[in-house]
């Protein structure tokens, strides 16, 4: 368009030469004549010709004058139109320069851009509007060789605003051919950098999406099986203890088993909390609860004795609106978080802890995209030795860790919290500076749900039973040895068989008061079949379901046809038994 738009202005140029040089050709032409005609008309009109004839072609030269100069401004309007069109489409800013980088002509687009009039960059070296990091001469020189070369080079900056705001902007460097200096169009790339951030911040949610899951699923396996054999572990002691005299030497040996059996459950539940199994996220809880309760353990008294130097600050929000949660899994976030915080600070510094409710209407750091609400925010801060871009990322994956082995853990802490915030829809907000220290902030949905009561703990005598006949329905033995000694422990009849299609047997040919349902069975009928085929024999059978998993869609479903109560291995004495002397008592 801009080169046809040329043509026509150097033919309208030429029209216009040929038009004056026909003009004084014809004029002295007939200056040749002019005597002999005026004497030839002079003679037989005696009018006064000369003057006419000179006013006339006065006349003639001045309109042809006229007439070109308004041909001549019509058609710079049009280029000007013209320009300004193209540049109101054209965003990007076109800049010539001379060999030494000073800015020679430049389009309006310079105004919308960077904030400055032509004028005003006219004259100006380059670096007046952006900066090339690697802007040196031997960079120049290789612009120079790649221009030559190829004809164009592809470049990025940072561009500098009138108002001091810098973006980035991507560079095409042309030749003037035959001229010395560059034609340069400079683009804002500020959209397109953002795309591709976003781009890479799915990506590496995405792979650590699927890399958790693959570790959890490989977890989750472990665990089920761990489950299981801790079960004599954590079941046994109990057992015992009831029947050991008071002063017995084997109580402490006992207890210190018991002890070990609670911890390695604990991180079995850290492995099923990986496999995305271990979390049953339905309880309305508040966190400041959660929190001040971790801040009374055992646990945490003896954090703190470790690092007696470290100075706590707890700032907890009044007025903290509740959440749906697992108060286990929260509770262990917590003392990840913390018991993190402490162990980054070896010598001296301070914990702030604090919680507020937050409106979120944008993204945090990493995410693309969240849930507009109202969330709850956790907040833990220490003045530690922080954490470096490059583990930044790797912190949440399991059995990271940069700590001694032996003397901390295995490095499923943060996998831990990183779990439990995605059970829990919520996101992770984490800032750090090397040396200075490490902010982790977690945001949970809330819910204007009211809080359940407050469960304490039963006494004993409380779900004693009273001789009433229990079918114990699970695929291994040992699970029906401990659930067995338990129950009858808790003066209950027990029956114990080793399949669903047993148990639909059994409970055809006698009744039982309650059949305890184990839900994942290797083969035949799962806990769901079993307790469907019981129904249809004793329509109002009670049950409860017990699983070494969590809650799924099969146990929702049994829960939905009767067996209300679902209770998770490993069994101890007061979860079977309150669950079993709940579920009589309806
Ligand atoms: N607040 C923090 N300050 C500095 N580094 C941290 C902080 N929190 C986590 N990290 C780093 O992340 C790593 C992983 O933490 P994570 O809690 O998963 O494992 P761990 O603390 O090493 O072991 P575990 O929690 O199982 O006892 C830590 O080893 C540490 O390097
Ligand atoms: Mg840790």
């Amino acid at each position: 368009m801009i080169s046809t738009h040329v043509k026509h202005r150097e033919i309208t140029e030429m029209s216009i030469v040929v038009v004056i040089a026909i003009v004084f050709a014809l004029f002295s032409l007939s200056a040749h004549f002019i005597d002999d005609i005026y004497q030839f008309l002079h003679q037989y009109t005696r009018l006064p010709l000369t003057e006419v004839l000179i006013n006339t072609v006065f006349l003639w030269i001045v309109g042809t004058l006229w007439m070109t100069y308004r041909y001549w401004r019509e058609a710079v309007k049009k280029q000007k139109d013209l320009e300004n069109i193209i540049s109101s489409i054209n965003p990007d800013v076109l800049v010539v320069v001379d060999c030494d980088r000073n800015i020679k002509k430049c389009n309006p687009s310079v105004q919308r851009m960077f904030g400055y009039e032509i004028h005003e960059v006219i004259n100006q070296k380059t670096d007046f509007l952006y900066f090339d990091r690697r802007s040196t001469p031997f960079h120049k020189d290789e612009i120079y060789k790649i221009l030559e070369r190829e004809g164009f080079h592809l470049g990025l900056a940072t561009a500098k605003k009138n108002n001091g705001d810098l973006f980035p902007i991507e560079i095409i460097t042309g030749n003037l051919q035959g001229q010395d200096g560059a034609v340069l169009l400079l683009r804002d790339i500020t959209e397109r950098k953002k795309e591709e951030e976003e781009r890479h911040k799915l990506e590496t949610q995405l792979q650590r999406a699927q890399k958790m899951e693959a570790i959890g699923t490989l977890a989750g396996g472990v665990a089920h099986d761990l489950n299981n054999v801790l079960s004599a572990m954590l079941g046994y002691p109990d057992l015992l203890l009831l029947k050991m005299p008071e002063d017995s030497p084997l109580k402490k040996p006992l207890l210190s088993i018991k002890d070990s059996g609670e911890k390695a459950a604990s991180i079995v539940n850290d492995l099923l909390t990986l496999a995305r199994r271990g979390v049953n996220v339905k309880e309305v809880v508040n966190l400041n609860t959660i929190i001040t309760q971790y801040l009374e353990t055992p646990e945490h008294q003896k954090l703190r004795s470790f690092h007696l130097e470290v100075e706590f600050e707890i700032n907890l929000a009044s007025d903290l609106l509740n959440i749906i949660g697992s108060p286990v899994h929260l509770a262990k976030t917590v003392m990840n978080l913390i018991s993190n915080a402490a162990e980054a600070m070896p010598a001296r510094g301070k914990i702030v802890i604090s919680t507020e409710n937050r409106y979120l209407d944008k993204a945090i750091n990493d995410y693309v995209s969240i849930n507009e609400g109202d969330y709850v925010v956790l907040m833990v801060k220490d003045s530690g030795m922080g954490i470096s871009k490059e583990d930044l990322p790797k912190i949440f994956e399991p059995f990271y860790t940069k700590k001694v082995m032996g003397r901390s853990g295995t490095g499923l802490g943060m996998s831990v919290v990183w779990g439990t915030v995605q059970d829990h829809q919520g996101y992770i907000d984490v800032e750090s500076i090397i040396e200075r220290g490490t902010m982790f902030k977690l945001y949970f949905p809330i819910t204007r749900k009211e809080l359940a009561a407050q469960e304490v703990p039963q006494a004993i005598e409380k779900y004693f039973g009273n001789g009433e006949q229990i079918l114990v329905v699970d695929d291994l033995a040992s699970q029906r040895e401990i659930a067995s000694t338990m129950l009858k422990t808790l003066n209950y009849n027990v029956e114990t068989v080793s399949s669903g299609e047993e148990a639909v047997n059994y409970v055809q040919s006698k009744p039982v008061d309650l059949a305890v349902l184990d839900m994942v069975m290797d083969t035949g009928f799962d806990g769901l079949e079993t307790y469907q085929k019981i129904i249809e024999i004793r329509p109002h059978q009670k049950a409860i379901i017990t699983s070494g998993f969590s809650e799924t869609d099969r146990v929702l479903e049994a829960q939905r046809l009767g067996a209300r109560t679902f209770i998770q291995k490993p069994y101890t004495l007061e979860k079977i038994g309150m669950a079993i002397k709940n579920e009589l008592s309806k």
